[in-house]
């Protein structure tokens, strides 16, 4: 996939980070992880140095506490953590490190998606070079610090990118989202605390410390600081891995990409929002329009029904089918989405939908079928009378 920026973690020398965090103590590496101000790249905009915190002070009777690289990657229109992952996994591995010195961790697991296969002999080889050099195993850096990390393969499952389920995937069973609390700081892999981070938290976590906490933080807005990685996708001339600072507006970033001509952009993914061109100047950022790093743009020729319709499909697809709500609810929205475009759908039944998906956001029990009708009930609200186009008056319904 096409890097169509600078991107500022390849500059970032291999080795540098973990050499300036070993010469601190564990509390002072979660203390500049929390001044960095970073929330976490895979979606959610959890503050990284909070979660290191809890997982830090969460009791562990055994002592034996777990670190996590989110490589699931399975949100439609994201692509960038694979570009992380090819281009500079040192980087990757060496966050990981950190956050288990961080954390009093040993033991660190990159869960990968099971599409992203040909991925692994190369991370292999590089986790190999990484031992052979000191920099993974039992005396790192000869300071007497042990952490090892392990490649555990996924099977496809969207929602094995939930940290509950990608946990309960980890420990052999179905992929499937826990009950929360507790949270996986408190009783995560193995009932031990654990903290789930994404691919790209960790690699600028590596250059937060090559560069420094105030380097990071003064990219960015005050809430969302930092650099961050999209993939944008869709109906641009140059698709592709970006980075852009946080705070940079929507028409920015379309006019980098060549995109500027577009009717809406779908920031987040599948999980994400429908933002129409009266908005572009709205901000990518944790307080605006969030996302974990996918961009689909939806050109001005779009049936914006059938990206709705092809959206919900996946969501059916994919709910894991534990709780009605999501269950039942993905497959009723995906109905009315078709149900629409065939132009049998009442201004009642619409109504209905819309329900519907507030009800699945709100009684759905993981994030999966919390997200299921973002982007439909945003695009009924932005796209008002497009959409009402499509009714079809009362008694004439099919
Ligand atoms: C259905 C679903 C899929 C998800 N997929 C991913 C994913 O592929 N990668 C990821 O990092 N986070 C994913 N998340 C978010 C994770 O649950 C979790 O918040 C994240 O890995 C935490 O990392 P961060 O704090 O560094 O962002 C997903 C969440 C849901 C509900
Ligand atoms: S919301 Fe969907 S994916 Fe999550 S537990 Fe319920 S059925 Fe499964």
């Amino acid at each position: 996939m096409t890097i169509r920026t600078p991107l500022t973690l390849s500059t970032i020398e291999a080795g540098a980070g973990l050499t300036e965090a070993l010469q601190r103590d564990p509390a002072d590496v979660r203390a500049t992880i929390t001044q960095s101000g970073m929330k976490g790249r895979g979606g959610a905009g959890f503050p990284t140095g909070l979660k290191w915190e809890l997982a830090a002070k969460a009791p562990a009777p055994d002592g034996v506490r777990y670190v996590i690289c989110n490589a699931d990657e399975g949100e439609p229109g994201t692509f960038k953590d694979r570009v992380v992952l090819s281009e500079m996994p040192d980087l990757v591995f060496e966050g990981m490190t950190i956050a288990g010195f961080a954390i009093g961790a040993t033991k660190g697991i990159l869960y990968l998606r099971g599409e992203y296969i040909y991925l692994l002999d190369d991370l292999e080889r590089c986790l190999e070079k990484r031992r052979a050099d000191g920099l993974l195993g039992s005396d790192i850096h000869g300071t007497g610090l042990e952490f090892h990390i392990s490649i555990f393969l996924g099977a496809g499952a969207y929602v094995c990118g939930e940290e509950t389920a990608l946990i309960e995937s980890i420990e052999g069973r179905r992929g499937e989202s826990r009950n929360r609390p507790p949270f996986p700081v408190e009783k995560g892999l193995h009932g031990a605390p654990t903290t789930v981070n994404n691919v790209e938290t960790f690699a600028w976590t590596s250059a937060i410390f090559a560069r420094g906490a105030d380097w990071f933080s003064s990219i960015g807005t005050d809430r969302s600081t930092g650099p961050k990685l999209l993939s944008i996708s869709g109906d641009v001339e140059r698709p592709g891995v970006y980075e852009f600072p946080l705070g940079i507006s929507i028409r920015e970033m379309l006019e980098a990409a060549g995109g500027t001509r577009a009717k809406a952009v779908i920031v987040g993914g599948a999980a994400g929002t429908c933002v129409p061109a009266k908005d572009f100047d709205r901000a990518i950022s944790y307080e605006d329009v969030s996302t974990g790093g996918a961009v689909i743009v939806v050109g001005p020729w779009r049936d914006l029904l059938e990206v709705a319709e092809n959206l919900q499909w996946f969501f059916a697809n994919e709910s894991c089918g534990q709780c009605a709500p999501c269950r039942v609810g993905t497959v009723k929205l995906l109905d009315g989405v078709r149900d629409l475009r065939a132009g049998t759908v009442t201004a009642e039944r619409l109504g209905d939908l819309i329900t519907l998906g507030e009800t699945m956001e709100f009684a759905s029990k993981c994030g999966l079928g919390q997200a299921a009708p973002n982007v439909f009930l945003s695009m009924v609200k932005a796209f008002e009378s497009e959409i009402k186009g499509h009714l079809v008056a009362e008694g004439s319904a099919q």
